[in-house]
C-alpha cells in the first residue's frame, strides 16, 4: 500500500493494447448516463477518462483527479486531440485530500480503477468518497489481482464498510478484483 505509480508507466496504460483485455465502453458501460457526474480519483493520464466523457454526453461532467501533474497534463492532451476536453475537469491532489469538497452530495458516480492500492489513507478516501456521492450514488472500485492479494482488498472494502458505504454487487471486470457499493440512503 502506498507505492505510487511513476508518472512513466501512465504512458503504457494509455497504450491502445490494453483494449484488449479491458475495453472501456464495456466497462464502464453499465455504470454511466448521459448527463451525470462523475469523479475519477487516480485519473493516471486518462484511459477510462475519455470513455466516461464521451458516455456521460455534453451535458454530463467528469473530474479527474491524480497525484501527479504528469499524468493531468497526459490527460489533457489526450482530451484536447479528443474533442473532450470541456467536459473534463482535472484536479491536483495531495496524498491527504482529493480536493472535492466542493461536490458534497453532488457526484452519481466514482471510478476508482487501480488506485486504491496505491493510497496511504484509504479510510479518509472513503470518507471523501462517501461525503462526495449523492445518495445512492455509486462507487466502482477495480483493483489488480496480481498487486492485490484477496486479503488486502477485504481489508479495503473494511475501511469503506467504515465510511458507511455498501457493498451491493461483485461484478466480473476480467480478472480483477472489483466492487460495486452505494452510499445508501438512510
Ligand atoms: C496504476 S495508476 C492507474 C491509472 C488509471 N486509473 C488507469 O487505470 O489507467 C494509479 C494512479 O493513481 C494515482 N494516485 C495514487 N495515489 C493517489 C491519491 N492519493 N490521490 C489521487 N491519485 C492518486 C497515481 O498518480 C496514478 O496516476
Amino acid at each position: 500500500m502506498g507505492h505510487t505509480c511513476p508518472w512513466w508507466f501512465g504512458c503504457f496504460l494509455v497504450n491502445p493494447i490494453r483494449r484488449l483485455a479491458q475495453r472501456p465502453s464495456r466497462i464502464l458501460g453499465p455504470f454511466v448516463r448521459p448527463g451525470m457526474t462523475v469523479v475519477e480519483p487516480g485519473c493516471g493520464m486518462g484511459y477510462f477518462t475519455l470513455e466516461l466523457a464521451r458516455l456521460v454526453g455534453p451535458a454530463g461532467r467528469v473530474v479527474a483527479v491524480d497525484l501527479q501533474e504528469r499524468m493531468l497534463a497526459g490527460l489533457r492532451s489526450r482530451a484536447g486531440a479528443s474533442g473532450l476536453a470541456d467536459r473534463i475537469e482535472t484536479r491536483l491532489a495531495t496524498p491527504e485530500t482529493l480536493g472535492i469538497s466542493d461536490l458534497v452530495g453532488r457526484v452519481d458516480l466514482v471510478l476508482a480503477f487501480y488506485v486504491v492500492h496505491e493510497i496511504r489513507d484509504q479510510s479518509g478516501f472513503f470518507a471523501q468518497v462517501r461525503d462526495a456521492l449523492t445518495p445512492d450514488g455509486t462507487l466502482l472500485v477495480v483493483e489488480p489481482p496480481l498487486h492485490v492479494s484477496g486479503v488486502a482488498f477485504e481489508a479495503s472494502l473494511a475501511c469503506a464498510g467504515n465510511a458507511r458505504l455498501q457493498v451491493v454487487s461483485r461484478p466480473r471486470i476480467g480478472a480483477n478484483r472489483a466492487v460495486v457499493l452505494v452510499n445508501p440512503t438512510a
